[in-house]
């Protein structure tokens, strides 16, 4: 699939934007703070209907408008759709598909896939176990979009128990948990488990992409090298289905109650998960964490890995994302550079931002744009 044409209204820097792209390689280039970013971010908001710069829509809207408008012509397979979003903070967004309104604005999410590589990447390596559960939960919702509404249902029934268990909290440590709160485990864990088992798949299904990503881009590194392992919240051994997750979770919510009663939130389900992440140094070495271990290029190399991995699975689905490489160039050296997009020059759309163009490998060369003072601009025949 491919961006055609992208429209822009009061998002981020940009009061109006119209940019004509074609499949292939597309490089943006304009110094620093010119808004190249912004105009990616609009693409990867479209798909996910989240960024990966920021966690409130609010920074989305330009300063001093109200709302903001993303809209992209796709073509997929010889057709093309129109695709809208409309970005209102505090209130709901509003989607829509040939300008025809969606029910709700999470059912556009899936239509436009992209993989986004950028600098913030190193926060899936160094950053919190939030931050992994959230690429594997954005990864799998772009392969199955239904999975947007276990997502957003487990996130609803985690705040609603977790409130419950804040009130008993406070009611005393002598009161009796109340009896809804049986009713909330139960929903917990069948929601949880139905989320743990997806992601359970997908690690397994991701795994063996992650090591040849890894040795693509890290010098020297072999495919055994890195790893990825998911590490439930409780002992999931043995237990393979949906309801047997969900019965096993629903034993370690009962084993765990007093805990939960003392501290006033829901200590057992996939929120509470880890995806470990680990790199091996040779036959016979062992292997270590890459967080608090990994050199600063091996955490680069390591997360650019998923970022690869995550691409090759979904076009192994069938379907080519679109890629974003947003200013990755300036921290590798030309051989990875090289590398890289050798990689992905065969992708149907790369989409690259990059202050300098000298920094843009010769496989992605392909149309230029220059971004600045507010303006796109097409580069024509150099
Ligand atoms: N909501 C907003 N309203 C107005 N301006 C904004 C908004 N959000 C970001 N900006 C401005 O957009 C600019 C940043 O744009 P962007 O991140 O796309 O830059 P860039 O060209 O990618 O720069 P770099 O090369 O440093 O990555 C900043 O000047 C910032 O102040
Ligand atoms: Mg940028």
């Amino acid at each position: 699939m491919y961006v055609a044409h992208l429209s822009l209204h009061d998002f981020r820097s940009y009061a109006t934007a119209e940019v004509e792209l074609s499949p292939g390689a597309t490089a943006f280039i304009g110094r620093n703070g010119q808004g190249k970013t912004n105009l990616v971010e609009a693409i990867d908001y479209l798909s996910r209907l989240s960024s990966h710069r920021v966690a409130s829509d609010a920074p989305l809207v330009r300063a001093g408008a109200d709302q903001a408008v993303v809209r992209a012509a796709v073509v997929r397979d010889g057709r093309t759709a129109v695709l809208e979003i409309e970005v209102n903070p505090g209130r709901s967004n509003r989607a829509r598909v040939n300008r025809s309104p969606l029910p709700r604005a999470r059912d556009l999410v899936g239509l436009v896939r992209t993989v986004v590589f950028s600098p913030e990447d190193l926060t899936l390596v160094k950053g919190d176990p939030s931050d992994r559960r959230r690429f594997l939960d954005d990864l799998l919702v772009l392969r199955a979009p239904r999975l947007a509404g276990v997502r957003a249902d487990y996130e609803r029934i985690l705040r609603q128990r977790n409130s419950l268990l804040k009130t008993a909290r406070q009611a005393g440590r002598r009161s009796a948990p109340p009896e809804t709160l049986a009713v909330w485990d139960e929903h917990l864990a069948r929601v949880g488990a139905e989320l743990l088992a997806e992601r359970l798949d997908l690690v397994e299904a991701l795994r063996p992409y992650v090591g040849k990503a890894y040795e693509t881009v890290a010098r020297g590194a072999t495919r055994d090298d890195a790893d990825i392992d998911y590490k439930p919240s409780f002992d999931v051994e043995g237990r393979t289905g949906r309801g047997d997750l969900a019965d096993a979770m629903l034993a370690e919510v009962e084993r765990r109650r007093s805990d939960e009663l003392d501290r006033g939130v829901s200590l057992v389900g996939p929120h509470r998960d880890e995806l470990l992440l680990s790199l091996g140094h040779g036959p016979g070495e062992g292997r270590l964490p890459v967080k608090g271990y990994a050199s600063h290029g091996e955490s680069w190399s390591f997360a650019l890995a998923l970022r690869l991995a995550s691409y090759d699975l979904l076009r192994a689905d069938g379907d080519d994302p679109i890629l974003i490489l947003d200013d990755v160039f300036a921290e590798l050296d030309t051989e990875r550079r090289a590398q890289l997009a050798d990689l992905v020059a065969g992708a149907e759309q790369v989409l690259v931002t990059a202050a300098v163009a000298a920094d843009v490998p010769a496989a992605l060369a392909g149309t230029r744009f220059t971004v600045g003072n507010g303006e796109v601009v097409r580069v024509d025949g150099d």
